[in-house]
């Protein structure tokens, strides 16, 4: 009898365990540790300091909590997701991009939430950059900040027809943006030697305004039908007051353009091409993003005169949209 007893409760443990998934018995982080101890820090690091490539397996997962988009962390975990080294992660040993481990998707799931919840840092706030704020034209600026600080050189994105371009020494950053959280991209601009040290990584001597054009254009890579924002369809651009627009013609705009819009300001002299004649312009035909742009971005975001100077750190989004209809009305 008392055997009979031992071989029914061996079985219905067996069979409770075969039935229940592993992750309720063992509790979801014990079993995140499980994973992460036997399978996972055999070459990632998941504590400690900052330390040079050169010295470590692959890429230290300490602030994996906040670096990833979960979706995207989930699928690499699956094996979804291309390798992110062309050269292999340690190129001076092995240049070579092995294929990495697979979990199975309740796996996966445990380990994101485990690394959500433990794997954070508390340098990484919330973003200065506000996303839902950012136009196609910043987008364009920063893909030219791209290039002008040789991201590109040790970068991969896809350039035209989907073609990788750019040099493969570090990750991949076509998919950036399905990748990155905004909060840990721009905490890593900052100053990647907080995380990256001695590992051939680089800090662009770059302003506030460039970063934000640099990060959030990294930050729309690979992310399909990003929706920019449209800055002449906002509540500034229904309310204008042409004569607050007359006041910024006049403080801004007279020296070079002339009174009234007529050319010939006393700023004019010299200037080649000369500031236009706004009274000639059917201004009104004009599209509203592009008199927006090139006011706030400059004529050399339209392909026009430098000397047509930027206006987006001097004047509100109020003034530009003021002295637009200003502009028109005359
Ligand atoms: C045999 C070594 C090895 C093991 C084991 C391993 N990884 Fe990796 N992992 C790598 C390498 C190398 C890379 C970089 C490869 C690449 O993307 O080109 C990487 C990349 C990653 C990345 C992306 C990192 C980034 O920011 O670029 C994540 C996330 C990751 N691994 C998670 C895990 C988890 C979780 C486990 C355990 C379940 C694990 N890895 C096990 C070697 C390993
Ligand atoms: C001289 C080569 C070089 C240049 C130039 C460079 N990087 Fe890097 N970048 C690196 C290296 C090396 C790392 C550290 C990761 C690694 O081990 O490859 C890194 C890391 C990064 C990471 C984090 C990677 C990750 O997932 O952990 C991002 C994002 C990044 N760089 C963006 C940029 C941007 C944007 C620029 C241009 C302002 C830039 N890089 C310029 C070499 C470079
Ligand atoms: C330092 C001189 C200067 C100042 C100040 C200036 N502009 Fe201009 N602007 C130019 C020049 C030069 C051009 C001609 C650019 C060209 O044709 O390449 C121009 C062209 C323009 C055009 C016509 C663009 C086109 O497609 O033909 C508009 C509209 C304009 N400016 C608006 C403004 C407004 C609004 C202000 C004030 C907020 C202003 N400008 C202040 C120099 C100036």
């Amino acid at each position: 009898m008392f055997s009979w007893l031992k071989i029914f409760f061996v079985f219905s443990f067996l069979a409770l365990s075969i039935l229940l998934p592993s992750s309720l018995w063992a509790g979801n982080d014990g079993y995140a540790e499980k994973i992460i101890n036997s399978q996972c820090k055999s070459c990632h690091r998941f504590e400690g300091k900052p330390k040079s490539k050169f010295e470590i397996k692959a890429p230290d997962l300490m602030w994996g909590g906040v670096k990833y988009q979960r979706p995207w962390l989930i699928r690499r975990l699956l094996g979804q997701e291309e390798n992110l080294y062309p050269n292999g992660y340690r190129w001076d040993k092995l240049r070579l991009s092995l294929k990495h481990m697979i979990l199975t998707i309740e796996e996966a799931k445990v380990v994101a939430d485990y690394m959500e919840k433990k794997m954070l840092d508390s340098r990484v706030k919330k973003s200065p950059i506000d996303m839902s704020t950012f136009t196609k034209m910043e987008a364009e600026l920063g893909a030219e900040l791209f290039k002008e600080y040789s991201c590109l050189g040790c970068h991969q994105i896809k350039g035209e027809e989907g073609k990788l371009i750019g040099g493969p020494i570090s990750t991949t950053l076509f998919d950036a943006g399905n990748r990155y959280t905004l909060d840990w991209l721009s905490r890593f601009t900052e100053n990647p030697q907080d995380f990256t040290p001695h590992s051939g990584e680089y800090l662009a001597d770059i302003s506030m305004r460039k970063a934000r054009h640099l990060i959030g254009y990294v930050m729309t890579l690979g992310v399909k039908d990003f929706k920019f924002y449209e800055p002449w369809t906002s509540k500034e651009f229904k309310n204008t007051d042409i004569e607050s627009g007359a006041k910024v013609y006049k403080e801004y705009c007279m020296q070079c353009h002339g009174k009234k819009g007529g050319g010939a300001g006393p700023g004019a002299k010299g200037l080649e091409p000369k500031p236009v004649v706004h009274k000639e312009l059917s201004l009104n035909d004009y599209p509203d993003d592009y008199l927006y742009n090139l006011i706030f971005y400059g004529g050399k975001s339209v392909g026009k005169s430098t000397n047509m100077p930027d206006w987006g750190m001097t004047l509100s989004k109020q003034s530009i949209a003021d002295v637009i209809a200003y502009l028109r009305s005359n």
